[in-house]
């Protein structure tokens, strides 16, 4: 029996998202894509699927974003739940369900799970002294403490986890511990805690880890687990003084919250019971039957947590079944740094979806492309051009188009004869070996190598109808022309079908042209009868010009640079002179959006813009043209003077001014709402 078929049902999590901030396309190559196409592969091959994920909302990660954005935990978690959902929703992953952590069948859950183990004695009870910040007065667990990592010496480690080494902390272990909501030097004050004994599950790890998944586990994760293990485990509070989170439910804990570590990975469990209640399913075979497969889909920073902790956790309650394989990928950087949201250096999911609405699988193929599998990948806008243009463009998209340009010329788009096998031997021979590579590779994560042999299905397209030269043939052996067409027909189903995972939409398009039905199984037939039409091409991938990646280059670098405290007071502008109240309220400044742009002709640097302002549309010429390409800014929300006087430029009379914000280094960008405002708003 292979392993494929040693599992009746699957269940495919990725890992919860902090809905503390916006999640960056380092995050979505690491765990949301492979997730994805892992789960769209088994779907396309009949299997019993869930795939699940959702939102962590509690541990400090959320208040500690509330206070720096002036704002409430709940409307933290409120807004930035709704950010991410909507984006992965747009990027075409297929979540069964986007749950919340902070749904009351999850803190039900928690609770549950933490009760059997408190009844099975698995927890000790310690009480120690723990860090302490006499000015918030509130122990500082987790993300309130920060200081340098014993481990690598990165200087940003927090209290529970160091993000540059992915090792799991205690706040005792860090060097020069700092508070994070204060700034101060913390103390230290005696308090109660429940403990994992991780020691009392070693040997068993080391049955289960390093002699049973030597072989099929990745080499980092193994390793990584490995080197933990023969360091030897400690036990870890599970248990937390805070606010915010899941309360205790044990006597004597008024005031303790559940470890967010703790509770965050049963996140999986009661996202898959919702999804069973909303689909009138059971939940429990999907976590505790032997023949379920569970895979947890999680980036380098997360293994710990997924191949010990949860673990230790499952086994000490002892019903659920452990996950297979924890495929985690190492980390995506972005042109030459480390890809951070606070510092600026990000390409966030929801800001290319607003750049690019119509470029998802073009970013997805591309993050698939440089998926960092085996080790941490880089992404660069220039390789991000040539791989679209290269690839998807130049071997993909010229094939299916050649072939319907072809079929349309010469046949009306017509297939005359009933078509549903390859009939040349060597493409049937080499399709039949890329569709068991392909499955092999899925089954083996490899998902970078799947994706390169879903082109080899166009690449060997290519070659076939270059050799075969129907153009030529077709003056005088018009059933050559044909009987080659049909075979590239045929094989561009076969190419739609294989490209399912990685690029749906295009997938959709070309069962679209082929008028065909919107999806096919891995292992499905697909049938021409006599006769059938084929439906006009669509263009399948655009050429993504100089320009368009200039401008992004320029934008990350504004956005950085947003980010920077100035080093020197010598870059600030100094400031003007004291206007009054009524001097500043006689301005009147809306919020505009762009609905046409263009560039002034002969000039360098204008662009005449036409704007909404809400209460007319009118034309703003504006010095803009050197930071933005027109095409890039139609839909872009401005800051508007309205009533500035009109005045003419370059015979162009422009009304009003659009304000911008401009470093020291004359780098522009929009003084935008932070979210969408409707036009006409006004600004005060
Ligand atoms: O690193 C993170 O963003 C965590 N919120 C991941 C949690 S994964 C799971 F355990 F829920
Ligand atoms: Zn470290």
């Amino acid at each position: 029996m292979s392993n494929a078929d040693k599992f009746k049902r699957y269940t495919v999590t990725a890992a919860l998202p902090y809905a503390n901030g916006p999640k960056h396309i380092g995050h979505l190559a690491g765990a949301y894509i492979p997730a994805d196409l892992y789960a769209r592969y088994l779907r396309l091959s009949g299997k019993d699927v869930v795939f699940v994920c959702g939102s962590d909302e509690h541990g400090t990660a959320i208040p500690n974003q509330a206070i720096k954005e002036g704002s409430t935990p709940q409307a933290i978690i409120d807004k930035y739940h709704v950010l991410n959902k909507e984006s992965f929703e747009k990027l075409g992953i297929s979540f069964d369900i986007y749950h919340r952590t902070s749904a009351p069948i999850h803190h039900e859950t928690a609770q549950d799970f933490f009760r059997v183990l408190d009844k099975k004695e698995v927890f000790t009870i310690q009480t120690s002294e723990q860090y302490f910040d006499d000015n918030a007065q509130t122990f500082l667990a987790d993300r309130y403490i920060i200081g340098t990592c014993p481990k690598c010496g990165f200087d940003g480690a927090y209290g529970d986890q160091c993000e540059k080494c992915g090792s799991a902390l205690s706040p005792e272990e860090l060097i020069n511990p700092t508070s994070t909501l204060t700034g101060n030097k913390p103390v230290l004050k005696a308090t109660k805690h429940w403990y994992l004994p991780m020691d009392r599950y070693e040997n068993w790890l080391k049955d289960w880890i390093l002699k049973g998944h030597k072989h099929d586990w990745r080499a980092s994760v193994y390793g990584q687990c490995k080197s933990w293990i023969d360091g030897g485990l400690a036990a870890r509070a599970i248990t937390r003084d805070l606010d915010w989170g899941i309360d205790v439910p044990a006597a004597d804990a008024e005031g303790k919250k559940l470890y967010v570590w703790f509770d965050a990975p049963i996140g999986y469990i009661s996202a898959t019971k919702q999804w069973a209640l909303d689909h009138g399913k059971d939940w429990e075979p999907y976590w505790k039957a032997q023949d379920t497969k569970l895979v947890h889909f999680i980036g380098k920073d997360n293994i710990v947590f997924h191949c010990i902790i949860f673990p230790i956790m499952l086994h000490a309650h002892g019903e659920f079944i452990l996950p297979e394989s924890v495929p985690a990928n190492e980390f995506m950087n972005l042109e030459g740094d480390k890809m951070s949201t606070s510092r600026g250096w990000s390409i966030e999911m929801h800001e290319y979806l607003h750049d690019f609405p119509t470029r998802v699988d073009e970013l997805r193929y591309y993050l698939t492309a440089i998926a960092p599998e085996t080790a941490d990948s880089e992404f660069t806008w220039k390789d991000y051009q040539a791989r679209i243009n290269n690839e998807l463009v130049a071997i993909l998209g010229n094939y299916v188009n050649r072939v319907f340009v072809l079929m349309h010329k010469y046949f009306d788009g017509k297939m005359n004869t009933p078509l549903t096998t390859l009939t040349d031997q060597h493409l049937h021979t080499q399709l039949g070996v890329l569709y068991d590579e392909i499955g092999a590779s899925f089954e083996a994560y490899k998902f970078r190598q799947a994706q390169q042999l879903v082109l080899d299905v166009a690449r060997l397209g290519n070659k076939y109808l270059t050799d075969k030269e129907p153009w030529k043939t077709f003056g005088e052996q018009p059933e050559a022309a044909r009987e080659a067409l049909h075979e590239c027909v045929l094989l561009i189903g076969h190419l739609a079908t294989l490209m399912q995972p990685f690029m749906p939409e295009t997938a959709q398009k070309l069962f679209r042209m082929l008028q065909l039905k919107e999806s096919y199984q891995f292992n499905e037939a697909i049938v021409f009868e006599a006769g059938h039409q084929l439906n006009q091409p669509e263009l399948l991938f655009q050429k993504v010009e100089d320009e368009i990646i200039e401008r992004q280059i320029e934008k990350l670098n504004a956005k950085k640079a947003s980010m920077e405290t100035p080093k020197q007071s010598a870059d600030i502008a100094p400031a003007k002179p004291a206007v009054s109240y009524d001097q500043f309220s006689e301005m009147d400044i809306r919020v505009g959006t762009i609905v046409a742009a263009e560039k002034v002709e002969k000039t360098q640097k204008l662009l005449k813009l036409t704007i909404d302002t809400g209460i007319d549309t009118r034309t703003v010429v504006s010095g803009i043209a050197e930071h933005y390409a027109p095409e890039a800014i139609i839909g872009q929300q401005v800051s508007i003077l309205v009533n500035l006087a009109p005045r003419e430029l370059k015979g162009i009379v422009s009304e009003g001014m659009i304000l911008m914000a401009e470093n020291a280094e004359g780098v522009l960008c929009f003084v935008t709402p932070s979210t969408a405002m409707p036009t006409g708003s006004t600004i005060r």
